[in-house]
């Protein structure tokens, strides 16, 4: 079929197994050209097929050779209609690792359950033994808890007072105002069950039960924190709270890997444009704005940028890992440069439908928003007929 892109809201119904395979092929591409990184050997991705898991996987696979197994939550295509773009990216990761001898399976299902986490470490028994480096990279609007039963809702309200700010609809380009009422007690729990540390310690507890932790393990989670403009709705708003509680579960799952002498950590990564922050109010302007300076000053990153510099300048640099003094990774610091944060701040003072255009990398927003789904390749024929039937040789 001819697939083309079909906008609705925040998100694309189509996505394009060729440009998603364009996508996958520019970040192996650009982890080669940085080069070897003494990294982990047998890796887990838990979100491993968009965004910063996504990235996590090719990092590990194709600059430190490592084995990898994907959990992910993914549609699979049917006759005339296609699959959701993390599909088709791990389709395409699994045709490239094979064609370099690098095992990759993958386990598309709901990584909050107790049955695809059997599964996962029931894998990594028959192939790998045991997992060096754990990646916990999901982001869900909602969680299934496996104990109690109960579907938790997470929410992006803030906490306290109504916000209004500024936002912008990136399809249109139009600016406007945007009230958000704050959250009640129940919103902020149930965002906290969704994206706090629960499932995180959840998982790292099954593996170390069942022996599939090797000694020295390493987990990450990733978090963000993010400039004044956006605190109220972000960090310190319902999500924020999850990320605390995020943060916080880190330094427990620490203590319990103790006898492994394992270590958990969060890294706290760059705004950038995925599926998950694309439907936050008030990043995109954010971001837009964001985009348009650090291209400016040469330090744009995407995913892959961010991801291949954690392994190489903060993981696997045969020394101690830096951190913040809350413990955390910090590889956002290009984007809280204070220069950068003044002048963001001074454009979003500025910024209206009328100058965004020029003040904005509403262009680069929208060319993001696109490359998600496999949109807007060079070297991509949009026009020719194509196999939406497309699988994933493990699954
Ligand atoms: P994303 O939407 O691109 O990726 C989410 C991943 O989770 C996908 O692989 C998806 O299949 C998987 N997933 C979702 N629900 C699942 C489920 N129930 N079972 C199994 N897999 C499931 O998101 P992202 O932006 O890469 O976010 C990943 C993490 O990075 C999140 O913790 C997010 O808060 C954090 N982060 C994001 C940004 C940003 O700007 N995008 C910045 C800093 C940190
Ligand atoms: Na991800």
């Amino acid at each position: 079929m001819i697939i083309e892109p079909r906008m609705r809201g925040f998100i694309c119904l189509t996505a394009h197994p060729d440009g998603c395979a364009k996508s996958v092929k520019n970040q192996i591409d650009y982890v080669k050209s940085k080069g070897h990184v003494n990294g982990p050997k047998r890796v887990l991705v838990i979100g491993a097929s968009t965004g910063f898991g996504l990235a996590s996987r090719i990092t590990s696979a194709f600059g430190s050779d490592a084995a990898t197994i994907g959990v992910f939550f993914e549609k699979e295509p049917s006759i005339g209609k296609t699959a959701t773009p993390g599909w088709y990216n791990s389709a395409a990761f699994e045709n490239e690792a094979q064609k370099v001898g690098l095992y990759a399976k993958s386990i598309n299902g709901d990584a909050f359950s107790k049955e695809i986490k059997q599964k996962t470490i029931d894998l990594i028994k028959a192939d790998l033994g045991q997992i060096d480096l754990i990646i916990y990279s999901l982001a869900s609007p909602v969680r299934l808890h496996p104990e109690t039963g109960v579907l938790h809702r997470s929410v992006l309200k803030p906490i306290g007072k109504t916000f209004t700010n500024k936002t912008v609809d990136f399809h249109t380009g139009n600016v406007t105002q945007v009230s958000i009422e704050p959250a009640t007690q129940d919103d902020i729990d149930n965002t906290v069950v969704v994206m706090g540390g629960e499932d995180w310690s959840m998982w790292i507890e099954a593996m170390k039960n069942d022996g599939v932790l090797a000694n020295g393990a390493t987990t990450i989670a990733y978090s963000y924190i993010g400039p004044e403009v956006t605190e109220a709705v972000y960090r310190k708003g319902t999500i924020g709270k999850a990320k605390d509680h995020l943060e916080d579960t880190a330094f427990q799952i620490t203590s319990s890997l103790e006898e492994l002498n394992g270590k958990a950590y969060v890294s706290v990564n760059k705004a950038l444009v995925t599926q998950a922050s694309s439907a936050i109010p008030v990043i995109p302007l954010y971001i837009s704005l964001l985009y348009k300076i650090m291209k400016a000053e040469g330090i744009h990153e995407g995913c892959i940028e961010q991801i291949q510099r954690l392994f190489s300048q903060r993981l696997y640099t045969g020394s101690a890992v830096p951190t913040d003094e809350q413990g955390r990774i910090r590889i956002d610091d290009w984007e809280m440069r204070k220069d950068v944060q003044e002048k963001v701040k001074s454009l979003w003072e500025q910024a209206t439908t009328e100058n965004l255009i020029e003040i904005g990398d509403l262009a680069g927003y929208k060319q993001d928003f696109l490359n998600l789904f496999g949109f807007g390749f060079d070297n991509v024929d949009y026009a020719a007929d194509t196999n939406e039937m497309v699988m994933i040789s493990s699954i």
